[in-house]
């Protein structure tokens, strides 16, 4: 039983279709899934600052930062990603009804997780953006050092390592940040949106 049961639905005065009017453009959220290292971040925050030049209004929700505040309680273990993944979505739907283009890195590795978020936030307004790079070459890189910890042992459920990346099979679109360059993968995701 959800815990909402006996809670009313109120209605909303102001409705979505009122602020994007007031904002000049469309609510919208730019889902951006990948492994670890693949660039998502790096892809999303020049996203981000092409549309934000562009005069629009944007946030961008990172793994990495919310992990730190909203979801600092959560871990990696399957349940705790979906748990993740879910709060993200709620998020980034309230944003997109203030009118936002929503800008979310993060490595959701799972399918179900993927589709219930677009479920929360609705297919129109949806764009799952598949950022791919092959393990080997995210693990080359490791920024972060991370996969050499993984490797080790020294961190559980480690995506790509020791927990599985379900690749979108039908994303909005897909880039392979190791062929193209930078601005290239940016133009494709801009081309898009205009
Ligand atoms: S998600 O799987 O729940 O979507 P999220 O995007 O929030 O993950 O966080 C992933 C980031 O946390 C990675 O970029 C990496 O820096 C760090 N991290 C720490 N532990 C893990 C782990 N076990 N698996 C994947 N990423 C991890």
């Amino acid at each position: 039983m959800k815990s909402s049961e006996h809670v009313v639905i109120q209605d909303y005065r102001i409705q979505p279709e009122d602020r994007e009017k007031a904002l000049g453009q469309r609510g919208q959220v730019l889902w951006f899934t990948g492994l670890s290292g693949s660039g998502k971040s790096t892809l999303a925050n020049e996203v981000e600052t092409a549309l934000h030049r562009q005069g629009k209004h944007t946030f961008l929700l990172d793994g990495d930062n919310l992990r730190h505040g909203l979801n600092g309680d959560l871990g990696f273990s399957e349940a705790a990603r979906t748990e993740n993944i879910r709060r993200v979505a709620e998020v980034a739907n309230l944003m997109a009804n203030a009118g936002l283009i929503v800008l979310t890195a993060f490595v959701s590795p799972f399918e179900a997780d993927r589709k219930k978020a677009r479920d929360i936030i609705g297919v129109p307004r949806f764009i799952e953006i598949f950022v791919d790079c092959p393990l080997a070459v995210c693990e080359s890189r490791d920024v972060k050092g991370l996969y050499a910890k993984a490797r080790q042992g020294l961190i559980p459920d480690f995506t790509g390592i020791s927990s599985p990346f379900e690749a979108p099979t039908h994303p909005t679109l897909h880039v392979h940040t190791y062929q193209m360059d930078l601005a290239a993968c940016r133009n494709l995701i801009l081309d898009h949106l205009a």
